[in-house]
């Protein structure tokens, strides 16, 4: 079946669906069934959506031929006090991806992926971080959008690109 969707750029207004992705990440396995104000209210996630849009915040959102919002990617640059998963110095954004479960599989996750690194390319950022946990199959995904593993955890990875 074809699908059609846009990416467009993320805006205040988005903070809500972006919420609803850090969840989806979260709850990334199959049998994962957090509840969403357990993982929205806990800092490990809260930080990456707090005060959406921060001066530094940057994203896009996938809409379907309605409007609605089916996924997101955006980064945030997080302190060294308050770093996130996937933190690898001052002045890396951490990229944060998630789509909505009847929406995945059909290449919105690769072209947000695809539109945000060009963003930060072209905002003039070297590098661009994330974390994954080992076993997600998004960790192909990044590999194959050229992120490499580069420091190992437990049980999850930080991986970088390097955008020039
Ligand atoms: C990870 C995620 C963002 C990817 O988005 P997506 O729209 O499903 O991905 P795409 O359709 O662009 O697929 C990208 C690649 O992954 C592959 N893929 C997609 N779903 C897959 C699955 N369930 N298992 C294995 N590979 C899969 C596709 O085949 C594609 O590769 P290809 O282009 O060579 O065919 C999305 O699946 C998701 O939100 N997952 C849950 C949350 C999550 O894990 N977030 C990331 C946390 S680090």
């Amino acid at each position: 079946m074809p699908v059609s969707f846009q990416v467009r750029p993320a805006v205040q207004g988005d903070g809500a669906f972006l919420a609803d992705m850090v969840v989806e990440a979260a709850n990334w396995r199959a049998d994962g069934i957090r509840p969403k104000y357990e993982v929205i209210t806990h800092p490990d996630h809260n930080r990456y959506v707090a005060g959406w849009m921060r001066p530094g915040d940057a994203g896009f959102v996938a809409v379907d031929l309605h409007d609605h919002p089916v996924g997101a990617a955006w980064y945030r640059m997080l302190p060294r006090t308050d770093p996130g998963f996937g933190y690898v110095g001052t002045g890396v954004p951490e990229l944060i991806i998630g789509v909505r479960p009847i929406w995945r599989a059909h290449g919105v996750g690769r072209a947000l992926l695809q539109r945000l690194c060009e963003h930060a390319r072209a905002q003039g950022f070297g590098r661009i971080s994330l974390s994954v946990e080992r076993g997600n199959f998004a960790q192909q995904l990044y590999r194959s959008e050229g992120f490499a593993v580069t420091t190992p955890g437990h049980g999850r990875d930080t991986m970088v690109k390097r955008l020039r």
